[in-house]
């Protein structure tokens, strides 16, 4: 059983209709990549999964769809205006442009860097040599602080009092929100509100595919407690993220926390939940006990209360918010190494095949005619009927074989090859993705027969 690499994975996303890249014909906006008909299939499927365990499966959940464009304030009580920043460096020999933390994490194989002011940074840099991964060479400018917010402008002059940013996260939308959707859902602490959207940052480092990229999706979760009852919610969205993305068939020995050492001020703790890809130990998930610092800031600056009144002892005070966030685009990224197997079959041939949990693959079932000419009607009128029930395609090229290749290599569950038996005693051969097996099966039980199959 062989894995594959960053590379193959790239080449291998496009060749099947995965994820292209973006802007191809004019030669790629870098950091940027395009989710082809079967990656937004896998990508929706994986949201679908989320809201399904973080909003549908929880009393006290509420899903919000804010917009991407926020008032400038909100990005200045959330501090992002001032600090949303990476302390950059430029190597003068080959221009290349460097993060200075990296620079100094990657030499010493630890997370130094992370605790450096800027100065620390360079002299560290500058004193230990630290060559530049592009030429070798170590000769590096003054750290710059580069901004990480995009910026755009609204209103016909192009002045500081228009500007309004991308946003670099979806929290801030959940927390403006938080009485809103309080009051209309008449939400009792604890109680948790979750947002699946779009997040940008002008990421300079390069991306490693989808790893990091300038807009990408995020699935964050807010969870808002009382005060003494934060680090319980904090453990429990640790484990219950961890859990979550075995469900989707990431395994335990491939998953692992890093707890953090540095801590943002107001944080009392945070935690990432790290998958291994190819490249090494990557983070998809970011879990924060963020105390009551963002409401009380909004509460500032917008000179609005964010106090909650309980309802039950009267007491008025501003929650805590423990937050866990999944990232998307590598959700979709570790689904695919860890589904991805070539396998040396029994006869001595090779198959390449996407192992996804059935929920996630994008399509259920691939109907074929055996003969086109004697069979594709039925199949046509099964193809229709399947369907209307989850995401079918249909194929009547190529001998089977060829067929059956082509749905592993996306990940395709479940092959129904109609042939005479059909016409004649409408049953149906059901062929099983990961064992290769063959049922047969009368037609009219084949539709429960997958739905029951592909549930998460
Ligand atoms: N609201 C908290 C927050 O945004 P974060 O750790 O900066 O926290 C959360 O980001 C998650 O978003 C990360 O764990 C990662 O999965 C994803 N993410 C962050 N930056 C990204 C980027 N440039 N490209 C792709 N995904 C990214």
């Amino acid at each position: 059983m062989e894995k594959m690499t960053m590379e193959n994975m790239v080449s291998y996303s496009k060749q099947y209709g995965f994820i292209f890249q973006g802007s191809e014909i004019y030669g790629g906006l870098a950091n940027t990549w395009d989710y082809g008909p079967l990656g937004s299939r896998l990508k929706n499927n994986i949201k679908d999964a989320w809201r399904k365990r973080f909003i549908q499966e929880r009393n006290n959940a509420y899903e919000l769809d804010a917009d991407i464009l926020m008032h400038p304030r909100v990005w200045e009580a959330s501090g992002h205006v001032d600090s949303f920043a990476d302390p950059l460096t430029d190597c003068r020999h080959c221009k290349t442009r460097h993060r200075a933390d990296n620079l100094v994490n990657d030499y010493t194989n630890s997370s130094i860097g992370d605790k450096m002011s800027n100065e620390e940074l360079i002299n560290y840099i500058r004193e230990n040599n630290i060559p530049c991964p592009k030429c070798g060479k170590c000769d590096f400018t003054d750290i710059r602080q580069f901004k990480l917010m995009f910026e755009t402008y609204r209103g016909v002059t192009k002045d500081n009092k228009s500007v309004v940013y991308l946003r670099p996260e979806n929290a801030q939308g959940e927390y403006v929100n938080f009485l809103n959707v309080q009051r209309s859902m008449r939400a009792k602490l604890p109680f948790s509100i979750g947002q699946i959207g779009k997040a940008f940052r002008n990421e300079i480092t390069p991306g490693n595919f989808t790893f990091r990229t300038i807009e990408f999706e995020q699935m964050e979760y807010q969870t808002f407690c009382k005060e003494g009852n934060d680090q319980e919610q904090y453990e429990y969205f640790k484990e219950y993220g961890k859990k979550f993305y075995m469900d989707l068939g990431l395994p335990a020995e491939k998953l692992r926390f890093h707890d953090h050492e540095k801590l943002a001020f107001y944080a009392k703790a945070a935690c990432d939940i790290e998958y291994l890809f190819p490249f090494g130990w990557g983070e998809i998930n970011g879990t924060h006990n963020r105390t009551n610092y963002d409401l009380t800031r909004h509460q500032e600056y917008s000179g609005e209360s964010m106090m909650y009144l309980d309802p039950v002892t009267n007491e008025k005070y501003i929650p805590y918010i423990v937050e866990s966030t999944y990232g998307l685009d590598r959700t979709v990224l570790a689904v695919l190494f860890e589904s991805y197997q070539k396998e040396t079959l029994a006869d001595g041939t090779e198959r390449e095949v996407m192992k996804f949990i059935p929920y996630l693959a994008p399509y259920k079932a691939a109907v074929f005619p055996l003969i086109k000419k004697n069979h594709a009607e039925k199949a046509t009128t099964i193809y229709n009927e399947l369907s209307k029930y989850f995401m079918t395609t249909y194929d009547e090229t190529g001998n089977i074989g060829k067929r059956y290749r082509r749905q592993d290599a996306i990940g395709t569950p479940f092959c129904i090859t109609i042939d005479d038996e059909t016409i004649n005693n409408n049953t149906v051969t059901i062929r099983n993705r990961d064992t290769m097996e063959q049922i047969t099966l009368p037609l009219d039980e084949v539709k429960d027969y997958i739905l029951k199959r592909i549930q998460f």
